[in-house]
């Protein structure tokens, strides 16, 4: 399985910096089969970065898209607008489910959208600083995973990747602290039990589980090497484009 590299540039980057990024990061990017590094910035620089980017060395992914694919759903950018344009989508980000209140029914209906659309999500689950303290975290993950996926057929499962990303981990959380490799493994062995579970082991085995929250030069090295770990989801590091090189460069050689 490839091993996944993926920046979230969240609200960050205009169009003209996002665009000054690409053209570094293309320049100096590695041609390493195994690795699949993708950057997804703000939807208003899909269109222009789509026609700078070299799919061959890397690939786009949006932040979000709309469950309808047309009609009457003012603001709203579609799966069915980002089809061609885009080849991975983030779908349930916490900053959506908690900022933007997306419940797991909407999420569902995204998930299915990008996958008509022939665009693999990246399904976001994780949960919140509370919900571990009370021992709540096990449930919260197979609800956002098995609400998430509820609408994915067996068959459509290896389109999907889920990302882990608890939500206390995130740097951008008051009192963010750095998940460790053992809890990690913990909930990435429940979301591949619950989906071996649901879905049997052929259908399980190839779905990619990416971990995000804090993720720096300084620690990818040690979540990369955390098993069932496939890929990392970077956003504030994502936004520094050394760093971002730097993690890239250490995927790399775990992968050797
Ligand atoms: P940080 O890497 O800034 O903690 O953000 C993680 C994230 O939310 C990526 O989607």
């Amino acid at each position: 399985m490839k091993t996944y590299i993926v920046g979230n540039w969240k609200l960050n980057f205009t169009v003209g910096e996002a665009s000054i990024y690409l053209h570094k990061l293309l320049k100096t990017l590695p041609n390493y089969r195994d690795l699949e590094v993708v950057v997804a910035p703000s939807a208003l620089a899909l269109q222009p970065l789509s026609l700078q980017i070299d799919r061959h060395k890397m690939k786009l992914a949006a932040q979000n898209g709309f469950y309808r694919d047309t009609g009457a759903y003012t603001g709203e950018i579609s799966f069915a607008q980002l089809r061609g344009m885009v080849d991975y989508a983030l779908v349930g980000h916490s900053e959506r489910r908690y900022v933007l209140h997306e419940d797991d029914k909407m999420i569902a209906k995204k998930v299915a959208a990008a996958i008509r659309n022939r665009i693999t999500p990246i399904l976001c689950i994780g949960e919140i600083e509370s919900e571990r303290a009370f021992g709540e975290t096990a449930d919260v993950i197979r609800d956002q995973l098995l609400g998430g996926l509820s609408e994915v057929s067996d068959d459509e499962l290896s389109k999907v990747i889920i990302a882990y990303e608890p939500v206390w981990a995130i740097s951008s959380a008051k009192s963010a602290k750095l998940a460790t490799p053992d809890e990690i493994r913990e909930v990435v062995d429940l979301i591949r039990k619950t989906l071996l579970d649901t879905y049997g082991a052929k259908a399980a085995e190839g779905v990619p589980v990416l971990f995000g929250g804090s993720v720096s030069a300084a620690n990818a090295g040690a979540y990369l090497t955390v098993p069932g770990v496939n890929g990392l989801l970077i956003g504030s590091s994502s936004l520094i484009l050394s760093e971002f090189c730097d993690i890239i460069e250490i995927a790399k050689r775990v992968r050797e």
